[in-house]
């Protein structure tokens, strides 16, 4: 199949290093001869109302392919937007293949997470049924690192270098007074405990890290973590505990409902998580008689570009390129994944495999890799995490910051 044009679009929540794999595709499909390469705006949902952007207009020259790498969360914008089943609405799906044929698209990309690639599952599946010929090609993207398949994900490692740097100045802070105090850090990661677990990467020869890890794998037991925190407190009056946002008690309530329970849902059926390091700072401030301390990490941990992982950015632009070669080839309906050869030295390799084993499905945290009744983590876990968060690829200062590069089109 011959090359006509290309459109890439970003979806799901963004990371540091999602525009690293823009400028990969960007970059890949231009080398090889792609004719025009078109941006959607906002994804699949802003292509379905016609926004979209020539992206040679927007990214001109090679100092603009490294600004973008340099560049946190989504060039092209966002969207949370699940397509329907084709069954029940082949209507939307005429729309998109007929923007698509207007522009002349031979290959699509779609740069995201396991519910971004239900969007690649059901239009190269249309495609397949109704014999259009497009490629549809996935390219892996999120901080959750729980896409199944493939070893990690593009955007895991910055965010986990961020929290290993950002936990281990926490800890410096919290341990300063002579007096009883707790800090609980809240970290992103839904219903997977891969980021959380990356506080621990704290510890070392300079850092006590620490001193209990709460994962979404786990089922939360308030009185029991009540209770360690009692322990603890006897042996130092300050120490810092990390919770995951998705901790869920045995019935299922995620921890921030305990507090309210009144909670936003995406089309994906997500709940809005945030409340879960206040609620139980609270609960420790009442039952430890202390000054206690909620620290959410919040978006800061996924557009932390000044202390990305080198690692990360290579990889994401890999990703990104390894996607262009594989739809260029022929390949549909599948997605970029890394598989690692070696961890000491790190070698690592990709592949495409079938988009239907990643689309909506979420990889947890094993649980031979959770310890102390599942309130750490094991040395395999933070091995497997070190080599993702190696080098730094430092912004390009200006004034002072760091200088981003952007489009003023997204709403
Ligand atoms: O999926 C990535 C992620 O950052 C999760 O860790 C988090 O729960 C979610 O996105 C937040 O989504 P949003 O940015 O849409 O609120």
């Amino acid at each position: 199949m011959s090359v006509g044009n290309i459109i890439v679009g970003q979806s799901g929540g963004p990371t540091s290093v999602i525009n690293a794999s823009l400028a990969g595709v960007f970059k890949t499909a231009l080398d090889r001869g792609s004719n025009k390469i078109y941006g959607m705006l906002n994804g699949i949902s802003g292509l379905l109302n016609n926004r979209y952007v020539d992206l040679t207009d927007k990214i001109k020259n090679n100092l603009d392919v490294e600004l973008l790498k340099r560049t946190p969360s989504s060039f092209l914008g966002s969207c949370r937007f699940k397509l329907p089943e084709i069954s029940a609405d082949e209507k939307t799906y005429e729309n998109i293949i007929s923007i698509l044929k207007k522009l002349e698209i031979s290959h699509f990309f779609y740069i995201g997470g396991n519910d971004s690639m239900d969007t690649i599952k059901k239009l190269s599946e249309y495609a397949k049924i109704k014999n259009i010929d497009i490629n549809f090609m996935g390219v892996p993207k999120t901080i959750d690192n729980d896409l199944a398949v493939t070893d990690h994900t593009p955007g895991f490692g910055s965010a986990a270098k961020y929290i290993g740097t950002t936990v281990k100045e926490v800890i410096r802070d919290g341990l300063v007074y002579d007096t009883k105090n707790v800090t609980v850090i809240e970290i992103m990661g839904r219903n997977a405990g891969w980021l959380t677990s990356a506080a621990a990467l704290a510890k070392g020869d300079d850092c006590e890290g620490v001193d209990m890890i709460y994962l979404p794998e786990v089922a939360f037991d308030l009185d029991k973590f009540i209770e360690k925190s009692v322990q603890i407190q006897k042996e130092k009056n300050n120490f810092v505990i990390a919770v995951s946002e998705g901790i869920k008690t045995a019935d299922g309530t995620y921890v921030c409902e305990l507090s309210n329970s009144d909670r936003f849902t995406d089309s994906f059926g997500h709940k809005a998580l945030s409340g879960t390091a206040s609620f139980l700072a609270d609960k420790l401030a009442a039952e430890l008689g202390c000054k206690t301390r909620s620290v959410e990490f919040s978006t800061l941990q996924r557009c932390g570009s000044h202390i990305a992982s080198q690692t990360d950015i290579t990889e994401a632009f890999l990703a990104g390129g390894q996607a262009v070669k594989a739809a260029f080839d022929g390949e549909t309906g599948k997605v970029v994944i890394f598989d690692r050869i070696s961890n000491d030295p790190y070698l690592m390799t990709t592949r495409v495999a079938d988009v239907n084993d990643i689309a909506n499905v979420e990889k947890v945290v094993p649980a031979e890799w959770i310890t102390n009744e599942g309130t750490y983590v094991s040395d395999e876990l933070v091995n497997y995490m070190l080599p993702l968060i190696q080098g730094e690829l430092p912004p390009y200062m200006v004034n002072g910051l760091p200088k981003h590069i952007t489009v003023n089109d997204i709403k």
